[in-house]
């Protein structure tokens, strides 16, 4: 009977626990191994289709194959947005069926291992920047006129092939994401730097500092080894 009453205390508090947001400053997941299974859900108040958008987060592997950072599907595509490193100083953005190229000069990437990448898209143009601790490389464009779908699952540390699953071991990451934010305008060029430097902005979809996630598999939450202090 007792034993009954603990594990339904157990049980409320780590639904309460589930439930909250979390401030996950100067904090990481940490992906230690390759795997098919290992991924973080991120849920984000997403009400209306996206017409522009930014997103950062600092990242800190020596994989030096295809790893996907940031994968977010829809219903209608599972590429709906997409940030994967192709390699460690190339990157490829999806938008649905579009897809754009970023190859980074060496001169940009000083810290070998660690990096602090944002890229925003903003429909009414196509014009796609993406930056690197905290530098711009030359603007590109994609997908002009086109919405990001509201309804999605945003997952780390794995590739969506469908709508919340579909993982290749192949494109997952290994090493540690943090301060992982998204916001439904285009940044600044300052508020890139001041990103870079995980200052607040405002106008989160995604907030690091108040995050609702939901760990899958083997990833864990920990002080982040790559921080602002050390990042590039
Ligand atoms: C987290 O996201 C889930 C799913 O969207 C939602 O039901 C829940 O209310 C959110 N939690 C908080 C504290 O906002
Ligand atoms: C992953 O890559 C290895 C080595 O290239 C290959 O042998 C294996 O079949 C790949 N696995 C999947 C699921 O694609």
């Amino acid at each position: 009977m007792r034993k009954g009453l603990l594990s339904l205390l157990l049980l409320l508090v780590s639904l309460l626990g589930s439930l909250a947001l979390e401030d996950l400053e100067r904090k990481a997941f940490v992906f230690p191994v390759a795997s098919n299974t290992a991924h973080v859900v991120l849920k984000a108040k997403i009400q209306h289709p996206l017409t522009s958008v930014t997103l950062c987060l600092r990242l800190y592997t020596d994989l030096t194959r295809e790893h996907s950072l940031f994968s977010y599907a829809s219903k209608r595509h599972s590429n709906e947005l997409l940030l994967v490193a192709q390699k460690p100083n190339q990157y490829k953005f999806h938008l649905g069926s579009e897809e754009l190229i970023f190859k980074v000069p060496e001169t940009l990437s000083t810290n070998h291992f660690g990096k602090h990448v944002c890229v925003s898209w903003e429909s009414s143009t196509g014009l796609v920047e993406l930056w690197v601790n905290g530098q711009p490389l030359v603007r590109k464009s994609l997908a002009k006129g086109h919405s990001i779908q509201p309804e999605a699952s945003i997952v780390l540390g794995q590739d969506q092939d469908n709508f919340g699953g579909g993982f290749d071991i192949n494109q997952s990451f290994m090493g540690e994401i943090s301060d992982v934010y998204m916001w439904d305008r285009v940044l600044d060029p300052d508020e890139v730097v001041l990103a870079w430097y995980d200052q607040a902005l405002p106008d989160y979809l995604i907030n690091w500092r108040l995050l609702n996630y939901t760990i899958k598999g083997y990833a864990v939450v920990k002080p982040a080894l790559l921080s602002v202090h050390t990042a590039g």
